[in-house]
């Protein structure tokens, strides 16, 4: 059959900590054409830990893209019409590979450690019962918490060089913390190290190098927007401090090159790689965190502009321009995006929650009470209310505006009449209650309130979650038809790169996506009751574990 003509596509892998996902979208519309999505594995070895494969990451972006690539060809649409792609991904995980063999350098680690205990980790050699695949910490993992305490004793209260440096707050959440821990416990790690073969990279630098060839002459390279949250980044100097690099003792020589968030890093070559080599030498042009992805996306390129994004956290972000704003009530200052190497840089003040879309993924996979995430729409919808009952995720303790790591998941208010449809009732409006908290955290720092809520991300499809939002947060919410906004920004910034210039990020641009509303509709002193209600419940969460 003949095949359609469509103006030049654009692919976007979009690696978040739950799924990876591959989506070619029309240049000249936003239209999304085609997309596959695998699903990927967390690993908890022990509790607070959390590990992915680095491998089963990259296969899952070749499987991706080969499905995409298939069932684009079942649409008669010509692959050879993608001419660049973009890449975002959950940001902080960390990665440390051999440049010589391509392999992740972490193999397996077991050992007897809690949050907030001092007692050595001991690293057990590959070949255990522990999982033997290369594994990534994940930003979730709890294990370096007395590595942050032992860090943060030596910041001089009055002078806190590490948050004015990087915007960011000590935490177990960020880059450096866990590379400190690999170099600290992984033999293969500092034998990697010392011989000069180690790579240190988030899923962003892993994914590029091999991508572009790995052993064979990938590129080592990160955008600003994921070397801001690792902590060794000087967000104001755009560059990797040497400070910041002696304070976390992290040789400098494994960092990847910085570059902008638009421009061509290398070109696509993984013709080992099946079918996926259908894309040899088309050029890898956008890599932006997963967050600041759906700013771009979300086209919130104004100062004041906000977007909240519903993943396995949740993630709101506020464009600051060319200021860093630095926040007083818990939120982190970070580089929105750099669209290109001479374009301006430009921050955002960002609240995060660790955990939105994982409550669901518990539910589902350690609870059984429901088979698929889609499911807790319909329980949710039986009741129609929690009848009092609050459920606080806090699994890693609580992020913005707490950062609280002594906080550990409750469910709370229960009754003989409270069952399964309840508690999953009380699961959506935690997600919602938690947002209402950063962006009460976000109105305060910014002065002038948010008049409505852009949303985007997964979770967004649930409607029973977007009208419990609007209530909650008592402003109306508004969400794109296509919710894969984060994807769609990292292909905006891809198809816009010098060199490829075939999306002009202009609104025109976007004109396959509108838009659905969804406004309160309770009235404001029952919201506040509910939200008062549930900082109780916060309170409770809090101090935990010591
Ligand atoms: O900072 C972590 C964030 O980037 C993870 O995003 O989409 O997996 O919730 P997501």
């Amino acid at each position: 059959a003949k095949k359609a003509v469509l103006g030049p596509l654009v692919g976007a892998v979009d690696q978040g900590t739950s799924s990876t996902r591959f989506l070619v979208f029309n240049s000249k519309t936003a239209e999304l054409l085609s997309h596959h999505q695998v699903e990927i594995k967390q690993e908890f070895p022990r509790e607070g830990w959390v590990e992915q494969d680095p491998k089963e990451i990259l296969q899952s972006v070749y499987e991706c893209i080969e499905k995409t690539c298939e069932k684009l060809g079942q649409l008669n649409i010509d692959i050879s019409n993608i001419k660049a792609i973009g890449v975002s991904n959950q940001r902080e995980t960390t990665v440390v590979w051999d440049k010589l063999t391509g392999e992740p350098l972490y193999n397996a680690v077991a050992a007897p450690v809690s949050p907030g205990s001092s007692v050595p980790v001991a690293v057990v050699p590959s070949g255990s019962s522990v999982p033997a695949a290369g594994a990534s910490s994940v930003w979730l993992d709890l294990r370096t918490q007395s590595t942050v305490e032992n860090l943060s004793k030596r910041i001089p209260g009055n002078n806190n060089f590490v948050k004015s440096k990087t915007g960011l707050p000590l935490s177990t959440y960020f880059s450096a913390v866990k590379l400190r821990w690999l170099l600290d416990n992984v033999k293969k790690v500092q034998e990697a190290v010392e011989e000069n073969r180690a790579l240190f990279g988030t899923i962003d630098s892993w994914l590029i190098w091999s991508l572009t060839g790995g052993i064979h002459g990938g590129v080592h390279c990160t955008d600003v927007t994921n070397a801001s949250r690792t902590m060794l980044f000087n967000i104001h100097s755009l560059e990797w401090d040497k400070e910041l690099c002696e304070f976390f003792g992290i040789p400098m020589e494994i960092l990847p090159n910085v570059r902008s968030s638009s421009e061509i890093y290398g070109l696509m070559k993984i013709s080992h790689s099946l079918k996926a080599g259908a894309l040899e030498g088309v050029p890898i042009s956008g890599c932006l965190g997963d967050q600041s992805a759906a700013l771009v996306g979300q086209m919130c390129f104004q100062d004041g502009q906000a977007k909240n994004t519903y993943g396995t956290g949740c993630f709101l972000l506020c464009n600051t321009g060319h200021k860093c704003v630095f926040s007083e009530h818990g939120l982190l200052t970070t580089v929105a995006y750099k669209l290109g190497r001479d374009k301006p840089v430009y921050y955002a003040l960002e609240g995060s929650v660790a955990i939105a879309g994982a409550v669901i993924r518990w539910l589902r996979d350690n609870l059984g009470i429901i088979k698929s995430s889609e499911e807790i729409e319909k329980l949710a919808k039986e009741v129609g209310t929690s009848y009092g009952c609050y459920f606080v995720p806090a699994f890693s303790g609580l992020y913005a505006p707490y950062w609280e790591p002594s906080a550990r998941g409750i469910i709370c208010g229960l009754t003989q009449f409270t069952n399964k449809c309840h508690i999953a009732f009380a699961a959506l409006e935690a997600v919602c209650f938690q947002t209402r908290e950063i962006l009460d955290a976000m109105n305060r720092d910014c002065g002038i309130p948010l008049s409505h809520l852009q949303v985007d991300g997964g979770m967004t499809s649930n409607k029973i979650l977007m009208q419990l939002q609007a209530d909650i947060l008592y402003i109306p919410v508004v969400k794109p038809s296509m919710p894969e906004t984060t994807a769609l920004g990292a292909a905006m910034a891809a198809g816009a790169a010098e060199g490829v210039g075939v999306w002009s990020l202009e609104p025109e641009d976007l004109s396959a996506v509108t838009m659905e509303r969804f406004e309160p509709q309770i009235n404001a002193e029952e919201s506040e009751i509910r939200y008062s209600t549930w900082k109780k419940a916060v309170m409770k969460s809090i101090g935990w574990v010591t």
